[in-house]
């Protein structure tokens, strides 16, 4: 364990069969006073969640199910942290397919949280508070096909990086990727997404000048990213609007 915590270059790192929540577990460790980038994984959890309380299925092996303790900075910085990361795992995913040889993959990514390859979720991103001054960054990819396919819902909605690739990468070397990603990315201090980081998303976003539905701002298209991280909607009638919440559709 200490090697693999050395390699990873983290100052404390937990690896459980089955926990409840990564993210839970890493609110509890905080209270217990965990340092910054401590690094929670389980290889199954049996109350994973995502946004708006969502259930995460998380079913053994198949998947990289953990959480990374952020410092906080001012609300600005911290409400972008779920775009900076989603971010780092699509570099991250392409990175490491390109190491195994299928160059070409690019990932996509639905506002606010979704990692998706095609029209496929294989990925989410949760940010929850932590401490006054930490964040739980939680993060779910669906690495390997589960045994059995995804079931219920998600058999149409979710998928995997090897189902989607015929790649299935070594969940070490991919998380190796990811942490490095997560680091460079945030070390951007900007309470603002940068030109060059608006111009990326730009090129990952799959709503853009699609026909979406907001929970909260009703029917229009979907225009990119405001510099605060905001959904862009065009609606028939309020020109641009900016979506800071909620769950957005295609329509
Ligand atoms: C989403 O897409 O709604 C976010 C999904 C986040 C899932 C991860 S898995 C590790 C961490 N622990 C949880 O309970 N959730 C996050």
């Amino acid at each position: 364990m200490e090697v693999w915590r050395t390699l990873l270059g983290v100052p404390l790192l937990e690896v459980h069969d089955t926990l409840g929540s990564t993210n839970d577990r890493g609110k509890l460790l905080l209270r217990e006073g965990a340092p910054s980038w401590g690094l929670i994984l389980a290889e199954a959890q049996s109350e994973g969640r995502g946004r708006g309380g969502k259930r995460w299925y998380s079913p053994p092996g198949a998947g990289l199910w953990f959480s990374l303790l952020v410092p906080a900075r001012g609300n600005a910085w911290n409400s972008l942290l779920p775009i900076r990361v989603g971010m780092a795992l699509a570099r991250a995913g392409e990175r490491t397919l390109q190491e195994r040889g299928a160059s070409g993959t690019e990932f996509l990514l639905k506002w606010p949280n979704d990692l998706l390859l095609g029209d496929r979720k294989v990925g989410g991103v949760l940010c929850e508070k932590g401490s006054e001054e930490k964040l739980v960054v939680g993060v779910g990819i669906n690495v390997g096909s589960p045994p059995g396919g995804f079931q219920g819902p998600l058999e149409s909605t979710a998928g995997s990086v090897e189902g989607l690739t015929a790649v299935c990468p070594a969940r070490g070397g991919f998380l190796e990727a990811i942490l490095k990603e997560i680091r460079d990315g945030l070390e951007e201090e900007g309470e603002l997404l940068s030109e060059k980081e608006l111009e990326e998303y730009g090129r990952r976003d799959a709503l853009l000048g699609e026909k979406v539905e907001s929970e909260v701002a009703g029917e229009g298209v979907a225009r990119g990213l405001s510099k605060t991280g905001s959904l862009l909607m065009e609606g028939a009638e309020a020109g641009l609007t900016e979506v800071m919440a909620g769950s957005v559709f295609r329509r």
